[in-house]
């Protein structure tokens, strides 16, 4: 029996220019170069120029996308952008996305799980595509991190970065076996009593402040190895799949440790990760598309591969992704 896939048409992915390396970090607060490296496995990171908003980068992410796919903006039905770092409390970021695309239907609407937004806002595109509401969608992850870190905490501003990536989805009809192309399973999870283990101490109906990035690392970092490792099998389970049939692995770039941690537990070969937090530390919902497209401009990820994302954010919440390119 035919199933309806969200079939990925094309990807793109937009960095600010200034680079701000681990030795321009440790001139501001107690750090080094070394640490940050041995620790995170991160050397630089991207941050926005003043004027530059994440609706900026989102912008110029989805213009990609869509010129990757060969696809007019109009095309565009559905515009889900990941993020929690909006231009402003309301109206959303994505909107403003929307109109500088020029799109004027459809719906556009942004969604909050931190670094986990990619993996939810594209399991929440692929279920609008699969139950036949929309054709087409634009899922974005654009974030200015930067503007919510505290630059005297050593604990949390070494490890993020600004960015956007994008990608453009259609719904395909396809023969329902486990060779079609596109979104094969998405798995998406959240467990709220960790709440205040990552999170940022301000908002408009706290304190009314934006406020900033508060993190316990260590039961952050214990957390990921577990949750990763579970929606990893998740994923292959309701696939059928196993791990040596993954092509590539494009997880959320948090940390060089949690990402080798779990490619040891999931039996995953190193060299089938795709990894740039080195360039451009933990851009939280940003950091897959980024990585994705990455991974296919430099041809590493072909049409056919199997591809597994995944993320773990704060909430805690986390998810992955099967799908075929
Ligand atoms: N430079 C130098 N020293 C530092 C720095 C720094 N930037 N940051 C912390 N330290 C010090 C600490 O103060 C501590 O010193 P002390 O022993 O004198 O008290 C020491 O280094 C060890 O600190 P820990 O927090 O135990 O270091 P750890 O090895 O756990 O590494 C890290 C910290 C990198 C944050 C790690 O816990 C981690 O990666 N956690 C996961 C967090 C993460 O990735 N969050 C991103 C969002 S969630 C996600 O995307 C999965």
């Amino acid at each position: 029996m035919t199933k309806l896939r969200s079939v990925v048409r094309g990807c793109g992915s937009f960095l600010p220019e200034t680079v701000l390396t681990n030795d321009d970090l440790a001139a501001k607060v107690d750090t080094s170069d070394a640490w940050i490296v041995e620790r995170t496995g991160i050397r630089e990171r991207r941050v926005a120029a003043e004027g530059e908003l994440t609706s900026t980068l989102g912008i110029r992410a989805a213009e990609k996308a869509l010129a990757h796919a060969g696809m007019r903006a109009d095309e565009i039905e559905l515009i889900v952008l990941a993020t929690s770092t909006p231009d402003n409390t309301f109206p959303s970021t994505a909107t403003a996305i929307q109109a500088a695309l020029g799109i004027t239907h459809g719906a556009a609407f942004d969604l909050q799980a931190v670094c986990s937004g990619f993996v939810f806002a594209l399991a929440t595109a692929d279920n609008f595509l699969k139950a036949g509401q929309y054709k087409t969608a634009l899922v974005i992850g654009a974030e200015t991190f930067s503007r919510i870190l505290d630059w005297e905490d050593r604990t949390t501003c070494v490890l993020f970065g600004d960015g956007a990536g994008a990608v453009v989805l259609e719904a395909r009809e396809q023969p329902g076996e486990a060779d079609d192309q596109g979104i094969l399973s998405t798995h998406i999870h959240s467990d709220g009593r960790f709440y205040d283990k990552l999170y940022v101490d301000g908002g408009p109906s706290s304190t009314g402040t934006v406020g900033c990035v508060r993190m316990s690392g260590r039961e952050v970092f214990r957390h990921a190895v577990v949750n990763i490792a579970q929606c990893i099998e998740e994923a292959l389970e309701a696939s059928g799949m196993k791990a040596s049939d993954i092509d590539w692995f494009v997880p959320h770039q948090a940390n060089k440790r949690i990402l080798d941690g779990t490619a040891r537990k999931i039996g995953l070969d190193p060299d089938r990760i795709v990894m740039t937090l080195d360039r451009h530390g933990n851009t939280s919902a940003a950091s897959i598309p980024l990585a994705l497209d990455e991974a296919v401009r430099d041809g590493r990820i072909q049409r056919g591969d199997l591809v597994l994302i995944e993320a773990m954010g704060g909430g805690f919440t986390w998810g992955s992704s099967l799908l075929r390119w």
